[in-house]
């Protein structure tokens, strides 16, 4: 079987991240983190975390984004990228990755750090087994 290729421009998409990164309001975690998704037809949709003083209301970078793009009419992704700022490379947690899932199955998922760290992984190997709607 032909080995796939990993997408053109996720460089690109992570410098996104990076900007969305800024407008994170995290003075809770003081931990920032942005996200940029992108549809198959190239439009880019990014997201922050925002959090709250009543912590559990939190929103993550990724889902803030993938709802962003929902509401706008966007559902059919094929990349995120994800930027943090920590000793170890920041993955969507599990929230996430059920959202991302719904709306975007098996994509590239692009983690990157602010010293350019970076790593590429497939949904399914973040999320293996995952519950959808072809169970129901
Ligand atoms: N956070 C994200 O935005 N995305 C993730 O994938 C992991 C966690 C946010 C939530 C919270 O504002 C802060 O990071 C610390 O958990």
């Amino acid at each position: 079987m032909k080995k796939k290729t990993k997408p053109r421009g996720l460089r690109e998409l992570a410098d996104l991240a990076a900007q969305a990164r800024l407008a994170a309001h995290a003075p809770f975690s003081r931990f920032k983190v942005g996200a940029a998704l992108r549809t198959r037809t190239g439009e880019v949709v990014t997201g922050c975390n925002v959090e709250n003083a009543s912590y559990g209301l939190t929103m993550c970078a990724e889902r803030v984004a993938v709802f962003k793009a929902v509401s706008e009419g966007l559902k059919d992704f094929d990349a995120v990228a994800v930027v943090a700022d920590a000793p170890r490379l920041t993955a969507p947690c599990g929230a996430c990755r059920q959202i991302l899932w719904e709306f975007g199955g098996d994509i590239w998922v692009h983690i990157v750090d602010l010293q350019g760290r970076a790593r590429t992984v497939k949904m399914s190997e973040l999320l293996p087994l995952p519950f959808d709607a072809r169970n129901l």
